[in-house]
């Protein structure tokens, strides 16, 4: 990632001989506004010795994406990633000419705008980020139904409200793996947070700290594993996977250790081939390795069509694994051992079995195979084939504080989010993710008085209608309070 003073060119793309892209994040729009035409105009003007009236700019406002179109009689062969990244170095910000930004009632960043509910942080993050990035975040695999089964699949569960409980204090706090978290909501581990903000996972992790949770760093992050365990005290874990280089696998869990980490965990539905992710195909996406993997020779990850596209990290892991090596990573990490990616009651078993000490239930947010069974349906199955062997973790679609809830009901420990925090740090970097834990948690504090908790200790499934009691062509015939009862919908 490259610095241009307030900016960050964090990538180019798509450089042609006559058109090249450079995305550029903001720490708000105002700036954006005063700094786009500015900027990209002396980009140009430097890489091509062209005056400015011989540019054109197009950008799709507020989207953070500059997109250049160099005037055909330029020679422009031979321009590279590095020296654009050079000339956006080299121009000297003080001296450009800015323009004072319109000033509209309806302006994104004023205050009254600010998001109340994590729809609203995805719409916001939605206008801000270049469509390549949005859609990279916000998509699912092929038709995205699992995606929006889990919103049906939430929304059709059924609070029983209580009354007359004692709810005067109410305590949000719980422990994962043994150490204390202010709320039971963690970060999921997600590649590369510098494509929404500038600090990336450093602005994570100080958000997680600050609001006293558990950040769970993706192998693919934008700094290095030892950057982010140095940033702050707080709880974190690292995710990583099994590899076919075991001395590798063990490196890895060594470096967490060294690095503060409380825990590793071992993401399992990485799958041998890529992921059908149709909008990235049609986007042409790309990503760099992470830092993490610096010298390994790991190649950009493309997300193409075929099996010839290159897919990152993917190339290191161990597509052969089974519960036995699973079982030898355990006996060997270091660290406690947390598993990702469980959605039946054999795997989850299996996995207590081979000594795991957390299990997050999983469908990857829908992103890696669709029309699974949502995580929240998945929930009540793995905990019962548990049976108290190891913590259960659940991730995928948590919104709403009813929906962690619903989740500790049915016998999670806590939950993880994922899409959520790039939404967050794209509004507000990290003011805007510990907005966003803010927001879920208060959700959840409402929906645990006004279910009679006051601690999360006692939610129970008798919180829980997982079908109407009265409507049956709503959501099916009885109405079963048990997690032995299947859900109907
Ligand atoms: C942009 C993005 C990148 C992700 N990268 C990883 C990753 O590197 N490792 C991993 O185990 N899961 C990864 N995930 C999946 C999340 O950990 C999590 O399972 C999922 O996002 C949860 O669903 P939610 O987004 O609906 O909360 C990623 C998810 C997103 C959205």
């Amino acid at each position: 990632m490259t610095r241009v003073g307030d900016l960050a060119v964090v990538r180019t793309k798509n450089v042609s001989p006559f058109e090249l892209c450079v995305d550029v994040l903001c720490h708000d729009r105002p700036s954006y506004e005063r700094l786009l035409a500015a900027l990209s105009v002396a980009v140009v003007a430097r890489l091509y010795g062209v005056a400015e009236a011989d540019c054109e700019l197009s950008s799709s406002a507020p989207a953070l994406a500059i997109k250049f179109t160099i005037p055909r009689e330029v020679d422009a062969g031979g321009v590279g990633d590095r020296d654009i990244f050079g000339a956006a170095q080299a121009v000297p910000l003080q001296e450009l000419p800015l323009q004072e930004p319109p000033r509209t009632e309806s302006s994104p960043m004023e205050p009254q705008a600010t998001p109340i509910n994590l729809f609203e942080y995805q719409e916001r993050a939605r206008e801000l980020l270049p469509k390549h990035e949005y859609d990279f975040i916000a998509q699912g695999a092929t038709d995205e139904i699992t995606v929006r089964r889990a919103r049906t699949v939430f929304d059709s569960i059924l609070l029983r409200q209580r009354v007359l409980r004692d709810i005067a204090t109410r305590d949000l706090s719980t422990t994962v793996l043994g150490r204390r978290v202010e709320c039971p909501i963690m970060i999921c581990p997600a590649g590369f947070h510098t494509r929404v903000t500038p600090d990336g996972e450093l602005a994570t992790a100080r958000a997680a700290h600050a609001m006293g949770t558990v950040i769970v760093l993706s192998n693919s992050s934008s700094h290095t594993l030892e950057d982010i365990g140095a940033a702050t005290p707080g709880g974190k874990w690292f995710q990583h996977y099994l590899y076919r280089d075991r001395d590798l696998t063990l490196t890895m869990a060594k470096r967490a250790a060294d690095a503060g980490y409380d825990a590793v965990c071992i993401t399992l539905d990485f799958p041998p081939v890529p992921p059908k992710r149709e909008r990235s195909i049609r986007n042409r996406y790309s990503q760099e390795p992470s830092p993490n993997y610096a010298g390994l020779g790991v190649p950009r990850y493309d997300y193409g069509l075929g099996h010839d596209a290159m897919r990152g990290v993917g190339e290191l892991i161990d597509h052969s694994a089974t519960w036995d090596d699973l079982h030898w990573f355990t006996e060997h990490a270091g660290l406690p051992v947390v598993v990702k990616g469980i959605l039946a009651g054999e795997d989850g078993a299996l996995a207590a079995e081979s000594g795991v000490r957390g299990i997050v239930v999983s469908a990857h947010g829908g992103r890696q195979l669709d029309t699974t069974v949502t995580s929240i349906e998945a929930l009540p199955e793995v905990v019962s084939a548990v049976a108290g062997r190891a913590e259960v973790f659940l991730d995928s679609g948590i919104r709403r504080g009813t929906d962690v809830f619903k989740a500790l009901a049915l016998g999670a420990r806590a939950v993880l989010f994922g899409r959520p925090l790039f939404w967050g740090l794209a509004v507000g970097g990290e003011a805007g993710l510990r907005d966003v834990i803010q927001i879920l948690r208060d959700e959840l504090e409402l929906t645990m008085a006004l279910c009679g908790h006051s601690t999360t200790a006692t939610i129970g499934p008798d919180s829980l209608y997982l079908s109407s009691p009265l409507v049956p062509s709503l959501s099916g015939t009885a109405h079963p309070t048990s997690v032995s009862g299947a859900l109907r919908f």
